[in-house]
């Protein structure tokens, strides 16, 4: 079973209708509003998706990883690739697109980390066919099997790339979010028959996402261990509580709503029904 929470399945999309979603359209593309490619541009990059998006550097823990191999699938415009690679360790870092790999060989470029990186552009279903079979001390991927026409297939093709010491560290969408509850009500009016469609239609800053499934707790866990993996570690994040139409002018003006509420509430919120689930795994 390729994603046990869905009942329309998005499995007969093509892939190029994938790729050529982020490739018009890399992920975090207008994070920033200097020159694309420069250093204060890639900085900038970096500061707006940690600060929009603070559970990352936790999750992903990038310091546990000096010294060690990381395998990063869907690496974008590669925050999280740099990082690893700043942080001491030795990366290959795989995306489907060309427009996205260009821009994050060129962030290894600028800030002289091209020799910890390799970057390989290929569909994470079919991995084994472009990246070298050898065992990983981590495989990483934040925001991207959900994407993908048949998830299933890439947790199969991670398997390949692990021994029962590596760690397997995946954020995929959650099924019983704020977001979904939003995008329900707001966007669908309430028509919960076509939610699936409905999520893929807006789970992206740009719409018409051809792929997003999502999962539950309990269904990312039984997903992954269909696939032969044992999930150790579950944690559920990320709210986004700005007024869109600010967020876009580079400007964080907090929903009305969420303003009178005590941060440690919201992030009791964020801590229930956040969009991002991030699970932790090792082979079985
Ligand atoms: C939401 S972005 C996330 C990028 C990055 N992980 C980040 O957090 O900024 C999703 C990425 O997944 C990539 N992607 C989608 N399907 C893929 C596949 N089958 N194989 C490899 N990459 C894929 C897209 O090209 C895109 O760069």
């Amino acid at each position: 079973m390729t994603n046990p929470n869905s009942t329309e399945t998005f499995q007969d999309k093509p892939i190029a209708q994938v790729h050529d979603y982020w490739n018009a359209r890399p992920c975090n593309i207008r994070h920033s509003t200097k020159p694309v490619g420069t250093r204060e541009y890639f900085d900038e990059v970096e500061a707006r998706k940690y600060f929009v998006e603070s559970h990352i550097p936790a999750f992903a823990d990038f310091k546990r990883w000096k010294g060690k191999k990381v395998l990063e699938i869907g690496c974008g415009l590669g925050t999280d690739t740099i990082n690893f690679a700043r942080h001491g360790a030795q990366v290959t870092a795989v995306d489907l697109t060309e427009k996205s790999l260009e821009l994050a060989l060129q962030r290894a470029k600028v800030f002289g980390l091209e020799d910890r990186i390799r970057f390989i552009q290929a569909n994470a279903e079919e991995l084994s066919a472009s990246v070298p079979v050898e065992p990983y001390d981590l495989v990483y991927s934040f925001g991207v099997i959900h994407h993908t026409p048949a998830p299933g297939k890439v947790l199969d093709e991670i398997r390949k790339y692990v021994t029962p010491q590596s760690t397997v560290k995946i954020m995929v969408y959650n099924r019983w979010s704020w977001k979904v509850l939003w995008i329900l009500f707001v966007y669908g009016k309430g028509q919960f028959w076509k939610l699936n469609g409905l999520i893929a239609e807006c789970s992206e800053a740009q719409t018409g996402c051809p792929v997003t499934y999502s999962y539950s707790r309990a269904g990312g866990t039984r997903w992954l261990k269909e696939h032969g993996f044992q999930t150790t570690d579950v944690v559920v994040d990320h709210i986004f509580p700005y007024v869109i139409a600010e967020y876009v002018q580079h400007r964080y003006k907090v929903l009305w709503y969420f303003r009178w509420m005590p941060r440690a509430l919201f992030h009791a919120l964020e801590r229930a029904f956040g969009w991002h689930l991030c699970l932790t795994a090792k082979a079985e």
